[in-house]
């Protein structure tokens, strides 16, 4: 039921940006799914085979796969993104440097998931099971996650929130990796949500 009176509603519509598998993105899917006040607009890929595509095609979600020419020459996708209403834009494991035209047009208004403690294991190429062997040989008592803001370099800016876990005896880096799963797919979409609607 409606409350009584009137009042103004905000929809946010998300663009994800993904390149793999899509774990995160079916996470912001479901969570999204009937939210009152956010939903998900596109799935940005750069990847044709991508599993990532497959989620939002069972989801009914638009795709939008980019190529690393256009992707990277002004205008970038900023019309397409606009077109759609896209007024968030969130990272699960994309692998491109977000263009500067991007973060002009988006300013503070893209956000990025890593499997780890930046400012630890994070930059080009740290992605995946890399990251996850790089925090095991280390010795690191512990790992995590952490959720930032996306500026012009790699997994870089400001931090909104980190969780970390602790790496147990005999910790391999699949058994990490499944760790750091359940903490993105449990914060990221609550975060976004946050981001969001500030309470
Ligand atoms: C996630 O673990 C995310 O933290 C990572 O990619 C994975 C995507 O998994 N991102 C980075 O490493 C960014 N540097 P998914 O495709 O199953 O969502």
């Amino acid at each position: 039921m409606s409350p009584p009176g009137s009042y103004i509603c905000t929809m946010h519509t998300l663009a994800v940006f993904a390149s793999g598998a899509g774990s995160n993105t079916q996470k912001i899917i479901d969570y999204f799914k009937d939210h009152h006040q956010i939903r998900t607009g596109l799935v940005v890929c750069n990847k044709p085979q991508a599993g990532v595509l497959q989620i939002a095609e069972q989801a009914g979600i638009p795709t939008l796969l980019v190529q690393k020419e256009t992707f990277f020459t002004p205008p970038s996708c900023v019309d397409e993104l606009r077109e759609r209403g896209i007024d968030f834009i969130v990272l699960a494991g994309f692998l491109w440097k977000i263009p500067p035209v991007l973060i002009e047009a988006y300013s503070h208004r893209i956000i990025n998931i890593h499997p780890a403690l930046l400012p630890h294991y994070g930059g080009k190429g740290m992605y995946g099971a890399a990251v996850h062997e790089a925090v095991i040989k280390s010795g690191d008592p512990e790992s995590g996650i952490t959720i930032h803001y996306v500026d012009d370099q790699y997994d870089h800016g400001e931090t909104i929130l980190q969780v970390s876990c602790p790496i147990e005896e005999g910790e391999t880096p699949e058994t990490l990796a499944t760790k750091i799963h359940q903490l993105e797919h449990y914060y990221y979409p609550r975060v976004i949500e946050e981001c969001l609607e500030p309470v």
